[in-house]
């Protein structure tokens, strides 16, 4: 740890609040950063944070946040949780709410309101407190860099990470007033997105890097096709833009260490063993064949139209299927009633931990079909478990899964099925290739067995990160 002190903010960080895979990177990254720099982590306490079985305190600062005419208390809390600590902004708009960001139909209305009180809450601190940087990730803490502009007297430089530019945080153009900002910025080189306000270009414009989080990504965000809206103004500021892969925790991901598992393992003999529990657990029939899952959000960009176009086919394969997630009521619907026809398909709904540990190792094959993925932690975790990804060759899924026809055992990648076309057709034949190349053991076996040892720590993208926080470093 050094002594270049660094604020690391994000909306959710794992395991006080998530929603998705920032939750994940908030919780691993800072750990990485941390052995360099003196990092605190900052998140908004949310009302559904226990307090008590985290140790958390209050740090005896309460004050007041100016905001377009209002006045809104806020309070300061602290802990330390795995040898990090851990900062918390509470205000009761921000924070008493049941839901992060709103139920599952849509954001709450206030949104705009209660994100840029955090951003206020954090300029408050950089007054106080000396950081060197400030670290943030996507549009709800995307405001900052602009509030830091007024302020020539903090010299905290910012680094911007997109987690995934389809949440941008846009708000009607009224927002400006009560939020307390300059109609100055209300023009397109800024906040302003066909006539609203748009929190994330407000991160892009004032942050001195933006990152995202894989280099795939990084170049297909430049494209009218990935790039929300925002081509051309990230076209525009490219020069401070790097994709860095993200990785995921080694140590709470660990197939030898897991508690959560029924048997670690570190060999396919021990992966045998959690497979025909998990299989005798959800009394799946006909465990012999190999099983496929699926682990994650039901949304669009999952790629959950082309996975249910494909499923009844899917079914009528030698193969069993297991499904993990919860999200839009469409496609909640459409995976029972298809769950409900075929008896090799079984569905959970929700978002539970151990389950999803005990699935990646009991898993033959991991499918993530989705149409744009920023990076994608799951597939690696699944190499890491030991099932291998059929992915759609995007994003971060280009970068971490190899096409396995191109399988090199002495390189450092990890490999599955890719396909390219983003239609139920091309996922059927993945699925059909993935269940030839099961059939030659030999094989699959060597190949599996070879992502299980590849590192997809953050070692290597750790010091990516560094060399980024080192040359703004120069530059001051
Ligand atoms: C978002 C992206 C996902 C990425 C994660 C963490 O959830 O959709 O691809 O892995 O953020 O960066």
């Amino acid at each position: 740890m050094g002594d270049t002190r660094v604020l690391f903010a994000a909306s959710e960080v794992y395991p006080f609040a998530k929603s998705g895979g920032l939750a994940d990177v908030a919780y691993s990254l800072p750990r990485v950063l941390n052995e360099t720099y003196d990092v605190d982590v900052i998140m908004p306490l949310y009302q559904f944070i226990d307090r008590e079985v985290f140790g958390i305190q209050e740090m005896g600062e309460t004050f007041d946040i100016r905001m377009g005419g209002m006045t809104y208390p806020a309070m300061l809390y602290i802990c330390e949780y795995e040898y990090m600590t851990y900062r918390f902004v509470y205000t009761p708009l921000l924070c008493d709410r049941a839901f992060l960001y709103g139920p599952p139909q849509g954001g709450y209305e206030d949104n705009d309101i209660r994100f840029a009180l955090f951003n206020y809450a954090m300029l408050e601190i950089l007054k106080r407190e000396k950081y060197e940087f400030v670290h943030l990730n996507d549009w709800q803490t995307a405001l900052l860099p602009l509030l830091l502009e007024n302020e020539l007297k903090i010299a905290t430089k910012s680094l911007f990470t997109i987690h995934n530019l389809a949440y941008q945080g846009i708000f009607e153009k009224k927002a400006l007033a009560r939020l307390g900002i300059d109609e100055k910025y209300f023009h397109m080189d800024c906040l302003e997105f066909y006539g609203q306000v748009n929190f994330m270009k407000a991160g892009i414009a004032f942050s001195d890097r933006i990152t995202t989080v894989s280099p795939t990504y990084a170049k297909e965000i430049l494209t009218p096709e990935f790039g929300c809206g925002l081509e051309g103004f990230l076209q525009y500021h490219s020069s401070k833009l790097t994709g860095i892969v993200n990785g995921i925790d080694t140590e709470h991901f660990s197939p030898s260490t897991d508690k959560m598992l029924v048997t670690p393992y570190k060999d396919l003999r021990g992966k045998g063993a959690n497979k025909n529990a998990f299989l005798k657990e959800i009394k799946m029939k006909e465990p012999q064949r190999p099983l496929i899952i699926f682990i994650g959000r039901f949304t669009w960009q999952k790629g959950l139209e082309i996975f249910i176009d494909a499923l009844p086919e899917m079914a009528s394969m030698a193969c069993n299927i297991v499904v993990l997630g919860d999200g839009e009521a469409k496609y909640h619907d459409a995976l029972e009633a298809l769950a409900k026809k075929h008896d090799n398909i079984y569905l959970e709904f929700g978002y539970d931990e151990a389950l999803s540990h005990r699935m990646y190792a009991a898993s033959d094959f991991f499918l993530m079909p989705s149409l744009f993925e920023p990076c994608g932690l799951a597939q690696m975790i699944a190499m890491h478990y030991g099932s291998m990804p059929i992915v759609r060759s995007v994003g971060g899924l280009a970068d971490t899964v190899h096409d396995h026809a191109a399988f090199d055992s002495k390189s450092q990648k990890g490999y599955g099925i890719v396909f390219a076309e983003a239609d139920h057709h091309a996922l059927l034949s993945a699925v059909t290739n993935a269940l030839a190349l099961y059939g030659m053991i030999t094989q699959y076996n060597q190949i599996v067995k070879h992502n299980m040892l590849c590192d997809f720590s953050w070692r290597e993208s750790g010091k990516l990160y560094i060399k980024e926080y080192e040359t703004l470093k120069e530059e001051s």
